[in-house]
């Protein structure tokens, strides 16, 4: 959760990073977790056909992070690849912290050859994350992984410890590499129709969960796909959501669940059934053509196949998926990552001191098809935005480049896309959608409360049916077709933050920014400096970090 962390940034831990992962000194006694990981090209046959994927110590998905409230992870990433390669981590705030974001506008990329250690810490945050490569259009072949954050031993969770955890990852998948895919949207060409489904790597039945009859199992599932959102059943079962994105939630019973692209939800399925074989089934929402896939869901001493008829889930209708999100409420007297009930945060009494509005659009630039946001296509600058700041290096950006309001109409231009925003300020901003295709915002860096979303246009009176009381904190929100989604933010953590499209090719393309929130401090306490380990590229080449 992004709000009310005064308390708790008291026992900072002070991370000096010295030569070796080993000889890290803390102020603070947080639990660290070292993972070294190399990433490199392996066969993959995920839709029968051999494909070269993007591997994390050999696997395909990546390895699942496992980890509790507060704890360090130091992760040490060797690129193997013969290509600049970033990861990048879905919803871990990184707080005071962005230069260890791992996106282009935050940190310089790991060279062929190469390895950077990232020193994150999962400051107060409970849920479940994931990890993803940023550069490129890497997140095609894979690298992308679990992450899940479990709350400390004291601190109590809504329900009873799950027999099993099971990552649950989903998505699309091209059969196209991700060099094909990238030199297609390069040339001005769409990406087209995805070629199949993935569960956690795999395709029709090709993925096993084992139960046990009686127990209740924990389901993290994220849509770590490239273009559509997804819906989620499991045969002969249905699904008690438990949390989305580091918020317990009311327990609610779903048949199925729309899952867009980014997002994160728990649910708690209980192993109710006679003992067979259930399809966990995966299809794809508001597409003209519907493409689905199954994973297996296997009862200890299954006879078989389940005989009762695959659960057929919705398709294009839209209204049921918004009136599903309205039904996902934050649970005020459960804990979240510290003790006090969620709903000590009032989060719907603060005033909002500003307000964003961010209206999408898709338009021609130069002949080719790209994607924008206030009128404003994004490319990345040869350095780093955050490192440029850092180092005062003028040129790189210049900070109000994209403007707090819709304008540019249809039309769009090429910019390096900087908000500027002031630390402390309490935002809302409203997305809006004119646009025929669903569409899926993500900002690092922070979760916020989505207090309405609806059909039409957005107008100051779309405020009177807000959600001022138990609206979900999370870091990932739809916005469904011609229609707007709205939330409140508080901008407690000082930085430069990614604000981007969880569609790859609008976000590729330019559907992005960088909202740098910003202060004159220059405490520890508001921002860590510059890590010392820190790669520098660009115009920042050369320069050195701080003094060993
Ligand atoms: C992608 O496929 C093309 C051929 O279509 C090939 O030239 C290229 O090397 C492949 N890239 C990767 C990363 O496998
Ligand atoms: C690369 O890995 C070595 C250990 O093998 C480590 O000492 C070094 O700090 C890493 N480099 C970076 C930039 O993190
Ligand atoms: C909300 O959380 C409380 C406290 O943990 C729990 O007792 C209650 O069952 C939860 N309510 C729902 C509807 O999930």
């Amino acid at each position: 959760m992004a709000a009310g962390n005064g308390a708790g940034g008291v026992a900072i831990a002070l991370l000096l990073f010295l030569a070796m992962p080993s000889a890290l000194l803390v102020a603070g006694d947080d639990p660290y977790r070292f993972f070294t990981w190399t990433v490199t090209y392996g066969d993959i046959t995920p839709l029968g056909v051999k494909q070269q994927g993007i591997l994390i110590n050999g696997q395909f998905p990546g390895p699942t992070i496992e980890a509790v409230t507060n704890d360090n992870l130091i992760i040490n990433v060797f690129n193997k690849l013969n290509d600049p390669f970033l990861l990048s981590w879905n919803g871990i705030q990184q707080r005071r912290n962005s230069f260890e974001d791992g996106v282009a506008g935050t940190t310089c990329p790991i060279p062929p050859g190469g390895n950077f250690t990232y020193i994150l810490q999962v400051k107060d945050q409970i849920g479940t994350y994931f990890y993803f490569p940023s550069l490129a259009f890497h997140k095609a072949a894979g690298g992308f992984g679990a992450i899940r954050v479990l709350s400390r031993p004291m601190i109590p969770v809504p329900f009873p410890p799950p027999a099993a955890d099971y990552p649950l990852l989903i998505g699309d998948w091209y059969k196209a590499n991700h060099t094909d895919l990238k030199y297609m949207l390069d040339s001005g060409k769409a990406l087209g129709f995805p070629d199949g489904l993935l569960i956690n790597g795999r395709s029709w039945d090709g993925y096993t969960f084992n139960v046990q009859q009686g127990r209740t199992y924990r389901f993290r599932i994220s849509n770590v796909g490239l273009s559509t959102s997804l819906n989620i059943r499991f045969q002969g079962h249905t699904m008690k959501l438990v949390e989305v994105e580091g918020s317990h939630t009311m327990q609610t019973t779903y048949s199925s669940l729309d899952v867009h692209l980014g997002q994160s939800y728990s649910v708690l399925l209980t192993a109710d059934q006679p003992a067979y074989d259930y399809a966990v089934v995966v299809s794809t929402r508001f597409t003209s053509k519907i493409i689905s896939t199954t994973a297996v869901l296997r009862y200890s001493g299954s006879t078989g196949k389940s005989p009762a008829a695959l659960p057929g889930g919705p398709t294009i209708q839209i209204d049921w998926s918004l009136n599903q999100a309205r039904s996902i409420r934050w649970n005020l007297t459960a804990s979240g990552p510290r003790p006090n009930p969620q709903g000590s945060y009032h989060y719907g009494m603060v005033t909002t001191t500003r307000t964003i509005r961010l209206a999408s659009s898709s338009a021609t630039v130069n002949g080719k098809q790209r994607y924008a946001v206030n009128g404003v296509s994004h490319v990345n600058p040869d350095t780093p935005l955050k490192i440029a700041d850092y180092y005062k290096i003028a040129g790189v950006f210049s900070v109000g480049t994209i403007s707090d309001s819709p304008s540019g109409g249809g039309s769009a231009y090429l910019q390096t896309a900087v908000m500027g925003a002031s630390y402390r300020d309490y935002v809302e901003i409203v997305f809006e959608n004119p646009e025929s295709e669903v569409q899926s915002w993500h900002i690092d860096g922070y979760a916020f409360w989505v207090v309405g979303m609806d059909g039409g246009k957005w107008s100051s009176a779309s405020r009177q049916g807000y959600n001022l009381r138990d609206a979900v904190s999370r870091y990932t929100v739809q916005v469904y077709p011609n229609s707007w989604t709205a939330i409140y933010m508080p901008l407690d953590n000082v930085g430069m933050w990614n604000v981007r499209s969880e569609n790859w090719a609008r976000q590729y393309l330019g559907q992005q920014f960088y909202l740098r929130v910003w202060t004159s401090s220059t405490s520890w306490r508001d921002e860590y400096p510059i890590p010392k380990n820190a790669l520098l590229c660009g115009r920042a080449a050369g320069r050195r970090t701080r003094p060993l």
